[in-house]
């Protein structure tokens, strides 16, 4: 049976305002969420900015284990992801997988069961494979929450992301977004043109063809190879990092030829919207795909997008474990 769709009447009081009950067990992918669980999420993060930004802790996640399995290196996700819990009041575990039994061969699997058993109430997880937090997610009773799963989907970059596109426009809807550099491998580009997408943006992907992937006019509004034209009248310029360990590096001539056609400088910039917002998921390969004094510059919201991140991980976890759960 089709399961109801949540209304705006259906809401709830917590500690940071009224919201929808979250009807999801894990959050796994933005493609999961309808358009009104995307701005109820949305919402409930922009309420705990304020509580981030005072460092206060909430008491709602007392007394509730979680557990942050990082299979592939991170700085902001797993950083805002043991921040967020703690925030929360919740005792939050990250395992050294280095040295963790996977290292002797250990499955995933097998890793997922013997975590189970401890009764954790959240997983979360990123894995360079895409769909083994999924898999992950069909062997454990509690939540799982996708930190980035290989070129699949990472949601709470794309919650974040538009949390901060939001804060700036005050609405998605209507905005020209420009998504740039290397689409094929980016699990930011695929969780961000749905997020848009079903927020009524204007999507445009913008990279060589040997960076796009198959089937990447269903994903977005327009793709362009001429980064010029494809900035053209852009609200938001969305910088994306060439991903050596995916072996992008083999798909373009040489980094320098990369830079002078796809990275962001004061004169591709030009060609934007005036005061269009620049941003990178991070980490950044400054003269790759971006020159530092853009990075660095009066547009970009870069730093602004690492602490919304926060927000949006108090949020997801909130909505998760909170207590508000149907
Ligand atoms: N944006 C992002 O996922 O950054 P990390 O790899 O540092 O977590």
């Amino acid at each position: 049976m089709a399961r109801r769709q949540p209304e705006p009447s259906d809401t709830k009081t917590g500690p940071t305002g009224s919201f929808l009950p979250f009807r999801h067990r894990h959050l796994l992918g933005i493609a999961q969420l309808s358009p009104v669980e995307i701005v109820d999420l949305i919402d409930r993060a922009e309420a705990m900015i304020p509580v981030s930004r005072a460092r206060k802790t909430l008491p709602g996640l007392a007394g509730k284990t979680q557990i942050n399995l990082f299979f592939e290196n991170s700085t902001r996700t797993q950083a805002s992801f043991e921040i967020a819990g703690k925030r929360l009041g919740a005792t939050v575990l990250n395992m050294a997988v280095r040295t963790s039994s996977l290292a002797k061969g250990e499955t995933l699997v097998d890793t997922a069961t013997t975590l189970n058993a401890m009764q954790p109430d959240a997983i979360v997880v990123r894995h360079g494979s895409s769909g083994a937090v999924e898999l992950l997610s069909q062997k454990v009773e509690c939540a799982v929450i996708n930190a980035g799963d290989g070129s699949h989907e990472h949601p709470t970059q794309a919650l974040l992301d538009a949390l901060t596109i939001r804060r700036h426009f005050g609405r998605l809807n209507g905005l020209t977004v420009a998504i740039c550099g290397d689409i094929a491998n980016s699990r930011v580009a695929r969780s961000n043109l749905v997020l848009l997408g079903a927020m009524q943006a204007r999507t445009r992907v913008i990279a060589p063809k040997t960076l796009l992937p198959r089937g990447v006019e269903q994903m977005a509004s327009e793709v362009f190879t001429d980064m010029r034209k494809g900035l053209k009248g852009a609200d938001v310029v969305m910088m994306l990092r060439l991903q050596n360990e995916r072996a992008s590096g083999k798909l373009i001539p040489s980094v320098r030829e990369y830079y002078r056609f796809y990275g962001l400088d004061a004169e591709k910039l030009a060609h934007a919207n005036a005061n269009a917002l620049v941003m990178h998921p991070g980490p950044m390969n400054r003269g790759v795909e971006i020159d530092p004094a853009i990075a660095d510059g009066p547009q970009s919201v870069i730093t602004e997008q690492v602490e919304m991140g926060v927000a949006v991980r108090m949020a997801v976890l909130d909505a998760l474990l909170g207590g508000e759960k149907e």
